[in-house]
């Protein structure tokens, strides 16, 4: 039999941690027809993005010889992603955000990487202590070209504390289901926006904005309604941010003696760095 191919993305450090555990529990789940591979994040090299554009242009590849590329390609060859993720300090963890800003070169390969089903776990310590991490770390996966269909939190400190959730077993199922399913909707909480699963808001106009994909609502009997959805998380939108940047690299050429009179101004400083030995 033909398995499908399911990637598990643990962005932890810790060895046999919540988020490992997480993704192997999706994986039984979904059963025998399924071959689970894995990556750790913390164990490959991914360097800061350089910020040149490069990649952007047809035919042009990033330049930094890192492990970006080889993870895209695990992405292009699989069928699903589970991504998982510890919440560090209100956020995820900011190995998750090094990948994602290196993410403008998956503008050439986003209609591929769209067909990838992605379910996304978060594993944190406590519920008062969420922060932001539930919202940037979908945004972040997103980024990545990936179709993030649904999203779980799962709560314990110590490896191996999530499993003794009452819930546990529900939440693995509802992951699992989300990539095999055809027909699955994901089910957004109220004053969760239903485009892109953000719990953040900000006033503006009278409308409650998400701040990741602009769509609107209005507060009514203390939840939100939407009544517009921004286009930042559709593909139309993903295409025509991609064009707007191909249009700022191209007008760089255009400008650049202009903008070096100014940086001429600004360069040099005394930079500080620590001294390192010779041994
Ligand atoms: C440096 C550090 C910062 C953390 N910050 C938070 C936090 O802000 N909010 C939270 O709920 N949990 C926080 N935690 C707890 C982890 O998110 C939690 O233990 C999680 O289950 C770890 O998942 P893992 O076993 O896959 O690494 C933090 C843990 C560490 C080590």
């Amino acid at each position: 039999m033909n398995k499908k191919k399911l990637l598990g993305i643990v962005a932890s450090y810790r060895k046999s941690g919540n988020g490992e555990i997480v993704v192997k529990s999706v994986a039984e789940r979904l059963g025998d027809g399924w071959e689970l591979s894995l990556i750790n994040l913390p164990r490959l090299r991914i360097d800061p993005c350089k910020g040149c554009y490069v990649c952007l242009l047809p035919g042009k590849k990033c330049m930094i010889k890192d492990d970006v590329e080889w993870i895209l390609d695990r992405f292009l060859e699989t069928d699903a992603i589970i991504f998982t993720a510890p919440d560090y300090i209100l956020g995820p963890v900011a190995i998750v955000k090094m990948l994602a800003d290196r993410a403008l070169q998956t503008y050439g390969l986003l209609g591929e990487l769209a067909k990838k089903k992605t379910a996304v776990a978060l594993t944190l310590g406590r519920e008062d202590y969420r922060g932001y991490a539930d919202t940037a770390l979908v945004a972040q996966v997103h980024a990545l070209g990936l179709n993030v269909m649904s999203l779980e939190y799962f709560y314990g400190t110590h490896p191996g504390e999530v499993v003794l959730a009452e819930d546990y077993v529900e939440k693995i199922a509802a992951l699992a289901e989300s990539l095999e399913s055809d027909t699955f909707e994901h089910e957004v909480p109220p004053n969760r926006c239903p485009q892109c699963f953000s719990y953040l808001f900000r006033m503006r106009d009278g409308f409650c904005e998400c701040a990741i994909c602009r769509s609107k609502a209005k507060l009514e009997e203390r939840s939100l309604r939407f009544v517009e959805f921004g286009s930042q998380f559709t593909d139309e939108g993903r295409r025509e941010h991609g064009e707007w940047l191909v249009m700022k690299k191209l007008e760089y050429s255009k400008i650049k003696d202009k903008l070096k009179v100014i940086q001429d101004r600004y360069r040099g400083g005394r930079w500080l760095k620590p001294e390192r030995g010779s041994d």
